[in-house]
């Protein structure tokens, strides 16, 4: 039988890579590239043909994961518990689609991955798979006993690429475990296990500087939004990556996007988690503006109310669901007015808003205004509050308040 496999070319799916095929499968590699750092691409495919794969290949889905999934989540403004801009959470279900296309191409069963049977990931990888492909095989070999049984350690890891000449680096073990991608980079377990211990100490961060090391003096950015969708930064058209790159390097040298959570894993235990997001962290707030100017207030009041459930959904995996097809196409039509510019100021880890302009601003000056005129007469405020305070009344004299 044929296998289709989630391969980063670390140690686990090398070991994974060999072990599936003492299981008797035919192994396809693939490399599902999300702007992970590091790591010579055509020498992890070679490695993974001179390790027995059937096939092994890259797929580039890092334009698909800004625009179809992150995007859209950030129209949300969902942030998981509040803080956590999902950039792990996000980019699971695209793996799984990407891996399952190959597996239609090359007529595999099963789809193995190396997540743990501890976390989170594990859950997005299969229930996207599961609802792209019913009769799909997921094979976890870090859920299995008998691979656990085999390989309790590193070192039994390392011996068994020796054994079979599967090359492995000699990178010590970190002190954390990270993951990478265009989006974002999180960091968690190891060190960062004790929730007490400052995390900022620990951590090595990849995308920005800290908040002390950024520049003394304020940098102005400008992102233009078209319905929604951030397609502009300082005047220039990029695409969805070019974006989230562009503020990567602009939001990461002025420090911004760094965050520490105890999270709660669908899995259901507490979880320490630092990340770091710099441009996204500054579109969601760039993004909020623009909403704030030209959205309605109930349609925004009721965004907010539903962005935690959507926020929920992303984190647990559930993305290929009728449900969240449904929660999409409802952002998609709420956002058709978010169009225009909205101008930040970065400053050692803050965002000032500096200005916001819209052709669809809601916003009247003259109702607005302080000062006499326009359409807003304050005569009917009276009737206004007359017919919002009867309850009170009522309630007042009935039951009085102490006070
Ligand atoms: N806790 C985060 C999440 O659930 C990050 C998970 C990181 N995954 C990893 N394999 N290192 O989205
Ligand atoms: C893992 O268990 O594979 C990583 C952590 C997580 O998925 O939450």
């Amino acid at each position: 039988a044929s296998c289709v496999l989630a391969y980063s070319g670390g140690l686990d799916t090398s070991v994974i890579l060999g072990w599936l095929q003492d299981e008797g499968y035919e192994v396809h590699c693939v490399y599902v590239d999300l702007g992970q750092p590091g790591e010579d691409r055509d020498a992890m495919i070679e490695k993974a043909n001179n390790n027995g794969a059937a096939s092994a290949r890259i797929l580039d889905v890092q334009e698909e994961l800004c625009r179809d999934y992150a995007f859209p989540v950030m129209q949300w403004q969902a942030k998981y518990e509040g803080i956590y801009l999902l950039g792990t959470s996000i980019a699971r279900p695209l793996i799984s689609k990407a891996i399952l296309q190959v597996a239609r191409e090359v007529g595999a069963v099963a789809y193995a991955h190396g997540a743990t049977g501890k976390g989170n990931d594990q859950c997005r990888f299969q229930l996207a798979a599961e609802a792209l492909d019913p009769d799909i095989k997921i094979i976890a070999p870090w859920r299995m006993e008998k691979f656990r049984k085999l390989f309790p350690g590193r070192t039994e890891m390392i011996e068994y690429c020796e054994s079979k000449g599967i090359p492995v680096k000699a990178s010590k073990a970190k002190p954390y475990s990270s993951d990478e991608n265009c989006l974002h980079i999180s960091y968690e377990a190891g060190m960062l296990e004790d929730p007490a211990v400052n995390g900022v100490s620990i951590v090595d961060f990849g995308m920005g500087v800290s908040p002390q090391d950024a520049p003394d003096t304020t940098e102005e950015v400008t992102i233009g939004f078209e319905s929604g969708v951030p397609v502009s930064v300082n005047g220039k058209k990029l695409s969805a990556l070019e974006v989230v790159k562009t503020m990567n390097d602009i939001a990461g040298r002025n420090g911004v996007g760094r965050i520490d959570i105890i999270e709660n894993r669908f899995v259901g235990m507490k979880s320490r988690g630092v990340y770091e997001a710099p441009g996204m962290t500054a579109l969601y707030a760039a993004h909020l503006q623009m909403e704030q100017l030209t959205l309605d207030r109930d349609l925004i009041h009721l965004r907010d109310r539903m962005a935690p459930e959507v926020a929920e959904m992303v984190y647990y995996g559930f993305w290929f669901v009728p449900k969240m097809d449904a929660l999409m196409a409802f952002i998609k039509e709420a956002q058709k007015p978010v169009t225009g510019e909205v101008t930040l100021g970065l400053y050692k880890g803050n965002i000032e808003v500096h200005g916001r302009t819209s052709p669809n601003s809601l916003y009247d000056a003259e109702v607005a205004s302080m000062e006499g005129g326009g359409s807003y007469d304050q005569t009917d405020a009276e009737g206004f509050l007359r017919i919002q305070g009867l309850p009170s009344r009522v309630m007042g004299k009935v039951h009085p308040r102490a006070y």
